[in-house]
């Protein structure tokens, strides 16, 4: 008998909060199975979707080694278990793909094991798995794809992270131009000093974006969605977005910014047809430079990772 267990994608930073910002989307996202296993400890015995790109070294994947981190700490490491990774969406796409395959894990093992734990609890072994992906330490896409919503992560080291009431009729709109980028290159770029300056803005809006939301204020939702620290970064690594950017704004964005370390973009708006406007142009954009690319459109996904 196994279970079945669906991790969604997410948007981490929502432009102005890198590193503590992100929320999860209907889709796409990761399929992970979970059966008892022929011999002792947790093995990966399958992968589809990924293009040979995953390792099946449980030390070296990130549902692997999420779920590994679980079941040590709850004294069942010798316990039989096949994991299945069915990865329903792209790599180095900017959608926290490695966050869905740990959360995947740590949900589905959980699950199997009849629920030792919160789900909540569950979020510092995501976490611990998807460190390996870039090396870096940050809950900005494990938070929401775990307990969806929009999640603002206070402080990564304490995992001290809180959901954000979502407004109605918020929509997402993620275009995913079919480059790879990958996190760890994407943060290396990064200076490591900010002025003060541009600390005092981007503290503004990460404030007035969580206000906004509280209030259900578009209009402030809006002003707030800007990066004045880390999108002009990256940017480069993005072909034409600053064209798509605007296309975006043009169309009814709330608001425009790199997904997570990109090379995705998203933009939020106030309903589901201004969202697929949005969509279309962004993606006239990307067809116009013979650039090939990905269209989601979804609400802000309210549970995160769920048994299918
Ligand atoms: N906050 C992270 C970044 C998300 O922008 O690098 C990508 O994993």
């Amino acid at each position: 008998m196994g279970l079945k267990v669906f991790a969604p994608a997410s948007v981490a930073n929502m432009a102005c909060g890198y590193d503590v910002l992100g929320f999860a989307l209907n889709g796409p996202g990761d399929e992970i199975i979970i059966k008892k296993g022929g011999e002792k400890g947790l093995k990966i015995t399958k992968i589809t979707g990924a293009g040979g790109k995953l390792p099946y070294n449980v030390k070296s994947n990130t549902a692997g080694f999420a779920g590994l981190k679980l079941l040590e700490h709850l004294g069942l490491q010798d316990e039989p278990i096949a994991l299945e990774i069915h990865k329903k969406m792209p790599f180095g796409s900017g959608l926290g793909s490695s966050a869905a395959s740990a959360a995947g894990a740590v949900m589905a093992i959980n699950e199997y094991l009849r629920r030792p734990l919160a789900k909540r609890d569950l979020l510092k072994f995501a976490v611990e798995g998807e460190q390996i992906a870039d090396g870096a330490w940050h809950a900005d896409n494990v938070a929401p794809a775990l307990l969806g919503g929009i999640v603002l992560v206070r402080d990564n080291a304490s995992l001290d992270v809180h959901k954000i009431p979502v407004p109605r009729g918020l929509f997402a709109t993620v275009i995913h131009p079919k480059i790879e980028v990958l996190t760890k290159e994407a943060r290396a770029i990064l200076k490591k000093n900010i002025s003060l300056k541009q600390c005092i803005a981007q503290t503004g809006n990460i404030a007035g974006l969580v206000v906004g939301l509280y209030n259900s204020d578009f209009d402030l939702i809006g002003r707030s969605l800007k990066d004045h620290i880390i999108e002009p970064q990256r940017a480069s690594l993005i072909p034409n977005f600053y064209t798509v950017q605007e296309a975006a704004m043009k169309n009814g964005a709330l608001g425009c910014s790199i997904s997570g370390a990109g090379p995705s973009i998203f933009a939020l708006s106030n309903n589901s047809l201004n969202a697929e406007n949005i969509g279309n142009a962004m993606q006239r954009v990307f067809a116009d430079n013979k650039v090939d690319s990905k269209l989601y459109i979804s609400p802000i996904n309210l549970e995160g990772t769920q048994l299918l």
